[in-house]
């Protein structure tokens, strides 16, 4: 059985929802056991245990969410130290941009080194249906890839 980390960092609840939304996705695939956590709450053992990351966070201020940041500070070292190499997906949520808090993820997880394995998604704006459909496919997309070993 493979192993999907999806971990989130949400304020008003948006993160929350496309979280929710992403591990759904994911559940449709029977060969991937998926486990959603808090930023807060994650920490280097739920990498180690995983097959593949999904960071589900916002873009505050031009930079990513305070609580994603958190948990790459904590966790950067130890992995390097425990070797740790997982492709990774990313799921943003902003109000007009985003990009500045992708491209900062995107080169803290190259020092990992974690591999990227979809293109990053920034859904801007309220969450509606549309929204949650995304982040549905992001996550059903990320975990046949995991079950069929292809990263
Ligand atoms: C303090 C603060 C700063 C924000 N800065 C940005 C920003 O720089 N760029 C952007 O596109 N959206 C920005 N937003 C909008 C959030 O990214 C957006 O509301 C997101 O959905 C928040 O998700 P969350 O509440 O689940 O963490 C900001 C929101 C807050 C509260």
């Amino acid at each position: 059985m493979k192993s999907l980390l999806i971990v989130y960092h949400s304020q008003s609840g948006s993160c929350a929802q496309l979280a929710g939304a992403a591990a759904g996705g994911a559940r449709e695939e029977p060969d991937v056991e998926v486990l959603v956590a808090r930023a807060w709450d994650a920490g280097v053992a739920h990498l180690q245990a995983a097959d593949g990351v999904m960071l589900v966070a916002a873009e505050n201020a031009g930079a990513l969410s305070g609580g994603m940041k958190d948990f790459l500070d904590r966790t950067f070292y130890p992995a390097i130290e425990r070797g740790l190499v997982l492709p990774y997906a990313l799921l943003f949520s902003a109000g007009n941009d985003g990009r500045n808090a992708v491209r900062q993820t995107q080169r803290i997880l190259s020092g990992y080194p974690f591999p990227a394995a979809a293109e990053p998604v920034i859904l801007r704006g309220e969450v509606d249906a549309a929204k949650l459909q995304a982040a549905r496919e992001l996550g059903m997309g990320f975990a046949a890839g995991i079950a069929m070993g292809i990263y």
